[in-house]
C-alpha cells in the first residue's frame, strides 16, 4: 500500500500488518500480560461523546501550539519510542524528517536506533527522553550530549522501575536486537551498555537532574495525583500522563481516565500531556477538553514508519492534522485552547 492511498491510522496499522515481520509488528503492537491497559487506552476515548456547539461565527481552525517555549503546528507531539529500525532502515532519521516537515515536537527516545546527534541532524523540533541511569555520570553524558544536539527538554520516564513483560515477545523469543542493530546512544568506543530500568530510581535523582541542567523537565509516566504533585515539587515543568501505551503496569486504567484527577491535583501549575490510544481527531479534541495542553502518539508514528518511512510518517501526521482540524471546526472551536470541558461528556449511547 502507498501511504496516499491510506485514509486514517487504523489503515496505517492493518498495513503495517501486511508489511512487518510479525515479530517486530507484535514487539510494536503488544502490551504487558493481558493487554487490558493496552485495550483500555482505545476504549477510553470511544466511551465518551463530543457535545458540539454551533453557529459561533469562526474563522479557519488554527493548530498551532507553544509547548514549553517551543512553538509547534499542532498540538500533537511524536511519544518516544524504541527501535525504530525495527520498522524502516532509515529509522529515527525519517521520523525526524517527517516530524520537522510537519512541525511537530519529536521525543527522540534513548533507546533509538540511531544517535541523538543524527536524529538532530535531520528535524530541529527535539526533545529527548531519558530512562534515568544508576551511573549519574553515565546520565549526566546524555544530558549534555542532548543539550549539544539542540534538544529543547528531558523527558524522563518515570514508569519503568523494571521492564513490562511483553508475551508476545516472549512467545516469539524476541529478547534482542537483531545483528546489526542497537542502541546506538549507548554505544561506547566498540561495545554497548546495557540499559538499566532499575527500581533503584527515585525523586532524589529527579533532584540531581535538575541540578545538572537547565532544560525543561518533563516526567512521563505519572497516573497518580500524589505523583503528579511530588513532580510539582520536584521541579518538573511539565507532566506526561501515560501508561507507557498498556506496556508496563497492566491493569493500570486507560491514561483519558487519569487526566482529570492528575489535572485536579495539579492545578494548572504545570502543563500536562496525555499519551495512549490516540488514533483520531476526535480523541485529541477529548484529550485537550480533559485537561492536556497536547497529546502523544506512540503506536501510530511506528504504523507510519513501517508503511512508507518518511513519507508514511508525514501521512500519519497530515491525516491527524486534517482530523484535527475538521473537528474543532465542528465543534464551534477555532484554537486548541478553546476546547473546553464541557465539549465531552460520557453518555450510555456510547458504551
Ligand atoms: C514505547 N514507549 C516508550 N516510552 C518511553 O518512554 N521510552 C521508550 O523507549 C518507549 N518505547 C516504546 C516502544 C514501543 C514499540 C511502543 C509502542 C511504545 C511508550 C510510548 O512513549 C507511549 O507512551 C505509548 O506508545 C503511547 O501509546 P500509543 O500511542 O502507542 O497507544
Amino acid at each position: 500500500e502507498r501511504p496516499a492511498a491510506l485514509v486514517n491510522l487504523r489503515e496505517f496499522e492493518a498495513a503495517a500488518w501486511e508489511r512487518l515481520d510479525p515479530v517486530f509488528y507484535d514487539y510494536f503492537a503488544g502490551g504487558a500480560a493481558d493487554e487490558i491497559t493496552l485495550a483500555a487506552n482505545e476504549a477510553a476515548f470511544r466511551r465518551r461523546a463530543l457535545i458540539p456547539r454551533v453557529l459561533r461565527g469562526q474563522g479557519p481552525p488554527r493548530l498551532g501550539v507553544t509547548l514549553l517555549g517551543q512553538e509547534a503546528s499542532m498540538p500533537v507531539l511524536l511519544a518516544p519510542t524504541a527501535f525504530h529500525r525495527l520498522a524502516h532502515p532509515d529509522a529515527e532519521r525519517a521520523t525526524a524528517r517527517a516530524a520537522a516537515e510537519a512541525g511537530v515536537i519529536m521525543i527522540a527516545a534513548m533507546l533509538s536506533t540511531v544517535t541523538i546527534e543524527e536524529i538532530a541532524a535531520c528535524g530541529p523540533r527535539l526533545w529527548f527522553q531519558l530512562y534515568i541511569q544508576p551511573d549519574l555520570e553515565f546520565t549526566a553524558s546524555l544530558v549534555r550530549r542532548a543539550e549539544a544536539a539542540g534538544c529543547r527538554a528531558l523527558v524522563v520516564t518515570a514508569d519503568s522501575p523494571a521492564l513490562g513483560r511483553n508475551e508476545r515477545a516472549e512467545r516469539h523469543g524476541f529478547h534482542d536486537l537483531p545483528p546489526g542493530m542497537y542502541c546506538a546512544n549507548m554505544a561506547e568506543g566498540g561495545h554497548v551498555r546495557q540499559v538499566a530500568l532499575s527500581p533503584e530510581i527515585s525523586w532524589r535523582h529527579v533532584d540531581r537532574l535538575r541540578e545538572m541542567t537547565s532544560l525543561p523537565i518533563v516526567i512521563k509516566g505519572v497516573l497518580h495525583p500524589g505523583d503528579a504533585r511530588l513532580a510539582v515539587e520536584h521541579g518538573a515543568d511539565a507532566i506526561i500522563v501515560s501508561n507507557h501505551g498498556g506496556r508496563q503496569l497492566d491493569t493500570t486504567p486507560a491514561s483519558l481516565d487519569r487526566l482529570a484527577p492528575v489535572a485536579e491535583a495539579v492545578d494548572g501549575r504545570v502543563p500536562l500531556l496525555l499519551d495512549g490510544g490516540i488514533r483520531r481527531g476526535t480523541d485529541v479534541v477529548k484529550a485537550l477538553a480533559l485537561g492536556a495542553a497536547a497529546v502523544a502518539i506512540g503506536r501510530p508514528t511506528l504504523w507510519g514508519l513501517a508503511v512508507g518511512g518518511q513519507a508514511g510518517v508525514a501521512r500519519v501526521l497530515a491525516l491527524l492534522r486534517r482530523e484535527l482540524a475538521g473537528t474543532l471546526a465542528l465543534c464551534g472551536a477555532a484554537t486548541p485552547g478553546e476546547v473546553t470541558a464541557d465539549l465531552v461528556e460520557e453518555v450510555a449511547s456510547l458504551r
